[in-house]
């Protein structure tokens, strides 16, 4: 089943707008394009291992491809400095009536990228173009330990709503806790 977008609301960000980030590099910000699949792919593959730390790899050719078969429902935002993506956030509408209006988000920036402002600006935009595409709720999971994370989804106003425990097995061989949060529109 489709849920289509409602009749008259853009499924897409408009133009790439310009952000300057904390360390003054400026980075452009638009919807995920087809063509832009070579450097999503590229993107990930240059992930560090720490950036994928709290992460469910792999992040590969077919999960790029699965993400961004449904660009007319989906919301896809990369960040991108010239050619090459620095940042992507993959908004996924559950295709149930009974899911009608909840999205899961996920984001991901390539390590050179973090703690500069983007992923807050990157979920600031994603929440707005959400409340245009007539979204009612935005949910996600974390680890708990992903703390840096955890204030990103905060500051833009998403709530801890529960704990999954143990449910991450992590690199360092041990499970983690992960955090439900949501935010209603
Ligand atoms: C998580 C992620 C999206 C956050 O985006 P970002 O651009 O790095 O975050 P921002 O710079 O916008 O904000 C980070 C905030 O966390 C704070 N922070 C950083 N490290 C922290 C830590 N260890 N504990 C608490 N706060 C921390 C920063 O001070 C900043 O808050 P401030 O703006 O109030 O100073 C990004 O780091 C990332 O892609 N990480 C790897 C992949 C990942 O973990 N994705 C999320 C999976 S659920």
């Amino acid at each position: 089943m489709r849920i289509e977008t409602p009749p008259g609301i853009p499924n897409h960000a408009g133009s790439p707008q310009a952000l300057t980030l904390k360390n003054g590099s400026a980075v452009s910000l638009a919807t995920y394009r087809p063509e832009d699949k070579e450097a999503l792919v590229s993107m990930y593959a240059s992930m560090s291992p720490e950036a994928l730390k709290w992460g469910l790899p792999p992040y590969d050719r077919a999960r790029i491809e699965r993400w961004t078969t449904d660009l007319a429902n989906n919301i896809d935002l990369i960040a991108r400095l010239e050619q090459k993506i620095v940042g992507h956030l993959h908004l996924f509408k559950i295709p149930f009536e009974r899911r009608k209006g909840v999205g899961e988000v996920l984001i991901y920036l390539h390590q050179d990228f973090q703690n500069i402002g983007l992923g807050t600006m990157m979920m600031k935009k994603a929440i707005e173009i959400a409340k245009e595409k007539g979204f009612h709720r935005l949910g996600l999971t974390v680890v708990a330990d992903n703390h840096a994370a955890i204030k990103v989804y905060e500051k833009v106003g998403f709530k801890k709503e529960g704990i999954a425990r143990e449910t991450f097995y992590g690199d360092d061989h041990r499970y983690h806790d992960e955090v439900e949060m949501g935010l209603l529109l």
